[in-house]
């Protein structure tokens, strides 16, 4: 049975006692052995913080986003080599709320994917349709096009992605898809990933969207969820561990 992944996306979230709390209660909460991968993404101020508390945890770092570029005058980014220098092992590119508040195109989406492979660092690709496209049944269009856009650009490397299906509509809402209307969308990204790889079955498809420790293990029981990018229950020690559990 393939590894599954859960990876927790705090946002702006934590502080420095905060997330030494939480990280203390996942070190001594996770199963020694466990199957599952686990990784957790924090604000680039906090990532020193994690190389610290997490050095010699099977936990992994994540960063929420970085630079498509590789150094300059790019006031207030942090490129993939200085993500690299802090430990970090995924880089979250495309997170929805980077594409409303911060008008990340489908392009830049890539190119930062590009960028993180080229040092090493596994992107984790964010998709997601708004309700408004869900509604008016565009969902398989937008989640292929934000998806081409990635295929395109790193070409062989795609086999070395995380890909993440974010139905915005079930970002922060506590509205989950069903494991139906999740398994649908993941089957579609891997259909799309096997057309351009022989190694589609590799390529970890996470869900994001409300999953809690409630709606967790059915949705990671569908045959193309791979694992979960979890935001608010991430926040919440007992729940991701719950989450994490529900992943073994
Ligand atoms: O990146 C994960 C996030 O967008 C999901 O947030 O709070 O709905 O689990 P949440």
């Amino acid at each position: 049975m393939k590894q599954k992944l859960i990876v927790g996306n705090w946002k702006m979230n934590g502080s420095l006692a905060a997330n030494a709390a939480l990280l203390q209660a996942l070190k001594q909460g996770l199963p020694a052995g466990g199957k599952a991968g686990v990784a957790v993404a924090a604000p680039a101020v906090y990532l020193a913080q994690l190389q610290v508390e997490l050095s010699g945890s099977s936990i992994g770092i994540g960063a929420q986003d970085v630079s498509q570029h590789e150094q300059g005058a790019f006031t207030g980014e942090v490129s993939a080599a200085m993500l690299k220098e802090f430990g970090v092992r995924y880089a979250l590119v495309g997170h929805s709320e980077r594409r409303q508040y911060h008008g990340e195109t489908d392009a830049v989406v890539a190119a930062k994917a590009q960028a993180a492979l080229a040092k090493g660092v596994t992107p984790i690709v964010c998709v997601g349709e708004t309700l408004q496209e869900r509604e008016a049944g565009q969902t398989e269009a937008v989640v292929k096009r934000q998806l081409a856009a990635v295929i395109h650009q790193v070409g062989p490397c795609v086999s070395e992605l995380v890909v993440a299906y974010e139905p915005v509509w079930a970002i922060g809402t506590g509205k989950t898809a069903t494991p139906e209307q999740a398994q649908a969308v993941h089957a579609v990204l891997r259909a799309q990933l096997a057309a351009a790889t022989e190694h589609a079955g590799r390529v970890p498809l996470l869900y994001g969207g409300s999953m809690n420790a409630a709606n967790a293990a059915q949705l990671l029981a569908q045959n193309d969820i791979d694992g979960g990018l979890v935001g608010g229950a991430s926040l919440k020690a007992a729940d991701f561990l719950t989450i994490v559990a529900a992943a073994q």
